[in-house]
């Protein structure tokens, strides 16, 4: 969708004409602290209820009576007969999977519904908005007995429009939450990591003025270190106003005017210090209009590509990375705060990264937030993984709006440089279209940055050794390759890498997005033993050697800096069910290969130093 686009769908909500379920959805509010907000985290009061007897009856048909959970009904006679009562149902946290928070729910995959209980003193001239960092999977909203809306998504926010709605005292938020898989979504039925279900992220409630600046675009002009290009798009009545976008502490500052849709462009030079994992600078950036302001903290850096190389601020730079799952540090929970992405980007800079590639879904705000203070780069990517339904158009529709909801909260981002839209997808004439969609959408929403997608190179065995040749069409459309191996884990044997060579069909840099292997903390013995910290040692060792050798490769980040739930792994003893291919347990013990992947990345920045 292209900023235009994304600003007509403002406009198009702001004249409320909803057409499909998620275009109930407010349009996102951009900088959620920079704004006067009230959090509703905390204990919420839930029911779970694994057969929906809340939300359809024994017909499947949607019930809108009492038997409702959204209503949160009181049977009004002893003789009334209602079978819920939020009151006496329990509690869960909330940010929080619900998981991770009571034994019998480690497993549990169907409906939750939380409740929220709260007073609101209204105030003039003053719009409010009820904000979700996100929900995983499908949330419908509800608020005094209200359907609000529904979002469809486990990894992006969303918010709704509730001034009209809340009331002084009294005021009752009910989310239904359910994760239950379905072959139609993103992702799909089938993934290696913990299908965490509930309010995963924090729930706020946002003021802002009656027309208020609703989102905006602050960067460096596409290969330019010394243009700033940007717009703001304001909401409300108010639509024409001039707005002043100014960075005190560069002098600089500019005054536009907006259109009749609320919109201005603008573009003025400016002498800043770059934003780099080195430095990573941020300036207090201010938007002001007539009705609104907001600052925001912004670090400005430009990022693109020529041939096979990857330019920060014009110079080339190799990404020193890691994959990380969104799960916290030393609790194997979906992590949502600023102290769980402190701890895992501070391992990932132990470790000698610049680099980060946030596995396989957008992970929380504060993670990227954090990852521009500690000049961490980031790779950021939708859940389009393994075997999505290509052919189906709402699953297409579905990925593009995760997409452009993960860009509309992190396009000024300085951290942020890459989108991928894709991890593991077979070739093929569906896919690859539904690929080249995503592509474009990325592209066109915002053009500031890269486009990825971890591929599986095609390979080629003979006496001389592993020939591995990126070929996969898609890759034409894409800045920058990714790819994924497991040579000495799932494929051939330790010692073949010693005799891989890596070709390419496209004149453009590669990140090894994946490779790795399986290793228990503390389980020792010989490097021909699988799930040893010595087999996983040496793997790393003659990884690291091969990665050496490709001419075009520019960024790697190894599978994975922790170890993370998975459902898929099984083992006994050694996965109940982890996936053990972390350099750090899940207890954030250091495994051995921890200190190849440190020495090979000392040794980079010792080159490039
Ligand atoms: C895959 C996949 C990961 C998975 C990993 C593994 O390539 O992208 O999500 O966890 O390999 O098998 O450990």
């Amino acid at each position: 969708m292209t900023n235009s686009g994304r600003s007509l769908l403002v406009l198009v909500c702001v004249l409320g004409l909803a057409a499909s379920d998620e275009a109930q959805v407010a349009p996102l509010i951009a900088n959620i602290g920079g704004r006067s907000t009230i959090s509703l985290n905390g204990q919420w009061q839930v029911i779970v209820d694994p057969y929906d007897v809340g939300y359809v009856d024994y017909r499947a048909q949607a019930i809108k009576n009492k038997n409702a959970f959204y209503t949160d009904y009181k049977p009004q006679s002893k003789s009334e007969l209602v079978e819920y009562d939020f009151d006496t149902s329990g509690h869960l946290n909330v940010p929080g999977d619900w998981n991770t928070q009571r034994e019998s729910l480690l497993f549990y995959e169907g409906s939750v519904w939380y409740k929220r209980s709260f007073a609101y003193i209204k105030k003039a001239n003053t719009r409010v908005f009820v904000h979700f960092g996100a929900a995983n999977y499908l949330a419908n909203v509800y608020l005094n007995g209200e359907e609000l809306g529904t979002h469809r998504g486990g990894f992006t926010p969303f918010d709704f429009e509730i001034t009209d709605r809340v009331k002084g005292e009294g005021n009752f938020l009910v989310v239904r939450v359910n994760d239950t898989r379905h072959k139609e979504e993103v992702p799909t039925v089938n993934t290696d990591w913990w299908n965490y279900g509930g309010i995963t992220r924090p729930v706020t409630l946002v003021e802002v003025p009656e027309t208020f600046i609703q989102d905006y675009e602050v960067q460096l002009e596409k290969g330019s270190t010394k243009e700033i290009r940007g717009w703001v798009q304001l909401n409300g009545r108010q639509l024409q106003q001039n707005v002043t976008v100014r960075i005190p502490e560069a002098g600089v500052s500019k005054t536009v005017r907006t259109n009749a849709a609320g919109r201005a462009e603008f573009s003025f030079p400016a002498d800043l210090r770059l934003w780099s994992p080195e430095t990573p600078k941020l300036y207090a950036v201010e938007i002001s209009a007539e009705t609104d302001k907001v600052t925001e903290p912004i670090g400005f850096r430009s990022i693109s590509v020529r041939g096979t190389d990857i330019l920060l601020n014009g110079k080339p730079i190799f990404l020193r990375g890691i994959n990380i799952h969104e799960e916290a540090p030393l609790h194997a929970s979906r992590s949502w705060s600023e102290d769980d992405a402190r701890v895992l980007l501070g391992w990932a800079k132990e470790l000698g990264c610049n680099f980060v590639r946030l596995a396989h879904y957008p992970h929380n705000e504060a993670m990227l937030r954090m990852a521009d203070r500690m000049g961490v780069l980031v790779w950021e990517e939708v859940p389009v993984y393994w075997t999505i339904q290509w052919e189906n158009p709402d699953t297409l529709q579905n990925a593009k709006n995760q997409l452009g909801e993960a860009i509309t909260r992190d396009h000024n981002r300085a951290a942020l440089i890459i989108y991928s839209v894709a991890n593991e997808t077979p070739i093929g004439e569906a896919r690859n279209h539904f690929l080249g969609e995503l592509i474009q959408e990325a592209h066109t929403g915002d053009p500031t940055r890269l486009v990825t997608a971890a591929l599986q190179a095609s390979e080629r065995q003979d006496a001389n050794g592993l020939h591995i040749r990126i070929e996969d069409p898609i890759a034409k459309e894409l800045d920058v390759m990714g790819n994924n191996e497991y040579i000495g884990w799932y494929a051939h044997a330790i010692a073949d890498l010693d005799k891989t060579d890596w070709s390419s069909d496209y004149d453009k840099p590669l990140i090894m997005s994946e490779w790795g292997g399986d290793a228990l903390f503390g389980y020792h013995g010989d490097a021909e033993t699988r799930f040893t910290e010595e087999y996983q040692e040496k793997l790393y060792e003659h990884q690291v050697a091969m990665l050496k050798r490709i001419t075009f490769l520019r960024g790697t980040t190894p599978w994975i800096l922790k170890d993370f739930r998975s459902p898929r792994r099984t083992l006994p003893g050694i996965e109940d069910y982890f996936n053990r291919k972390g350099l750090v347990s899940d207890r954030g013990e250091k495994k051995k290969a921890f200190f190849v992947l440190q020495k090979f990345y000392g040794e980079l920045q010792g080159s490039t130093q």
